[in-house]
């Protein structure tokens, strides 16, 4: 099978890196790629924007399948545009990714079939907002329905704040995704997230990872797009990941097919997992980043056969195996992310790969044949143990061992679980 990646994230890398091992694979191209994708694919330089040079090159090269990794593009429509050219593709058309782009549209097909979720309501205008908060009372919290780049929910913990964060929303803080406000109830608990792909009719649960938001250690600072993930999750027990297929992912898969937007591609869950069990926090509509990275130094099975099912309504025939072993991912940023950091630092050296260990590549580039990093989340070490804190010790002795100046990272990635396998 020839294979075009789109992406270049350590999202990426890893798909590519899992991918390259696939015996049904005779060439893999990514678009644009980074160094690291480049030890697995062909880079190819394609504007991915331009949906038309993507089936062009595709067209060129008879590929047989296209897997998208970012979320961008899938809004875009790139999957319905490819798909439409005859070729298959894995990623959900724009209107499943829905799911992710609007939280009005996932909140009210929870209604519709009864899938757990805060209570909410929806507004666009701020006196009627203000007016259900004070109703309501805090804790409560405040999203703006569109994409933020994760900055629009505030949760809330007092009547004022709430009121300030319904003000920024319709004062434009958020630009057009503001121009909608879900106002939410609060939900306590702990928060894990539950990986499935779905061919539009079939679920298949994958497995479920929890990240670090947060900048600092302790979860504290600004938030950031993640900055390390395990997997498993310790508080998906079996019986929390039987009653979130039943109670959540089942009723969203047939609800989005009754109407009308069959979700074909991969999504995660974020949950709470409350006292009275899953509730749905949000969706998003593609593996998340670092928590791919951990999924797939996991995955046992041929990555690309069930992406490909997943891509061609055949997702009952295939399984997906997973070693017993926890992955941990720690993210190396740049100094000063997520505000403004140095761009081209230089990268002395990144550590060998081994069964158990790999430093995937995310913001980083080639200037004058050297390393040097490019983006704010730059490298992802990712290492297996037998339970988390093993796997904590291992990503961090490599973590330890690359030289890249600039760099920072967290130094306590997994601590959540690690606490736990203390008692
Ligand atoms: P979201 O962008 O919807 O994932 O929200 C970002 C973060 O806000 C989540 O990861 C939660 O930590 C928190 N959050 C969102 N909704 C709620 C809620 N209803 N109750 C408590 N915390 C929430
Ligand atoms: N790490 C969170 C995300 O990819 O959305």
């Amino acid at each position: 099978m020839k294979v075009l990646l789109i992406g270049s994230g350590g999202r990426e890398h890893a798909l590519a890196w899992k991918i390259a091992q696939s015996p049904l694979l005779d060439a893999l191209y990514a678009a644009p790629g980074n160094p690291g994708i480049a030890d697995h694919a062909m880079l190819v330089e394609l504007n991915v924007e331009d949906h038309a040079a993507v089936i062009a090159f595709a067209k060129e090269k008879a590929i047989d399948f296209v897997v998208i990794g970012p979320e961008a593009p899938l809004v875009a429509g790139l999957a319905d545009d490819l798909r439409a050219a005859g070729i298959a593709t894995f990623g959900p058309s724009k209107a499943a990714a829905q799911l992710e782009g609007s939280k009005g549209f996932t909140k009210d097909l929870c209604a519709r079939y009864d899938i757990p979720t805060g209570a909410y309501q929806r507004f666009k205008s701020a006196e009627p907002a203000k007016d259900y908060v004070r109703a309501q009372g805090a804790p409560i919290v405040i999203k703006a329905d569109g994409l933020a780049a994760g900055k629009g929910v505030t949760v809330a913990m007092t009547e004022a704040e709430a009121l300030a964060a319904i003000d920024d929303c319709f004062d434009g803080a958020f630009g057009a995704a503001g121009a909608e406000v879900v106002v939410e109830a609060f939900l306590d608990g702990e928060e894990a997230s539950f990986f499935c792909l779905s061919d539009g009719k079939t679920a298949l649960a994958l497995a479920t990872a929890q990240d670090h938001k947060r900048v600092g250690d302790g979860d504290t600072g600004p938030n950031t797009g993640g900055m390390g993930a395990y997997s498993p999750a310790p508080v998906m027990t079996a019986t929390m990941v039987e009653r979130t297929m039943k109670e959540i992912i089942e009723p969203t898969i047939s609800g989005m097919a009754k109407d009308g937007n069959p979700f074909s591609g991969v999504f995660f869950a974020g949950l709470m997992i409350t006292a009275k069990g899953p509730e749905l926090i949000e969706y998003n509509v593609r593996f998340g980043d670092p928590e791919c990275q951990v999924l797939m130094m996991r995955l046992k099975s041929d990555l690309l056969p069930i992406l490909y099912a997943t891509a061609t309504g055949t997702l009952d025939r295939v399984d997906a195996e997973w070693r017993d072993e926890a992955a941990l991912t720690v993210v190396l940023a740049s100094k000063g992310y997520p505000g403004a950091y140095d761009k081209n630092t230089p990268i002395a050296h990144i550590p060998e790969a081994s069964e158990e260990a790999k430093v995937f590549h995310a913001g980083t580039a080639l200037k004058d044949d050297r390393l040097v990093a490019t983006g704010g989340r730059v490298l992802n070490v990712t290492a297996l143990g037998k339970t988390v804190t093993e796997a904590q010790a291992h990503a961090y002795a490599l973590a330890d061992r690359v030289e890249w100046e600039n760099g920072f990272c967290r130094r306590d990635i997994g601590w959540q679980a690690v606490a736990r396998e203390k008692v």
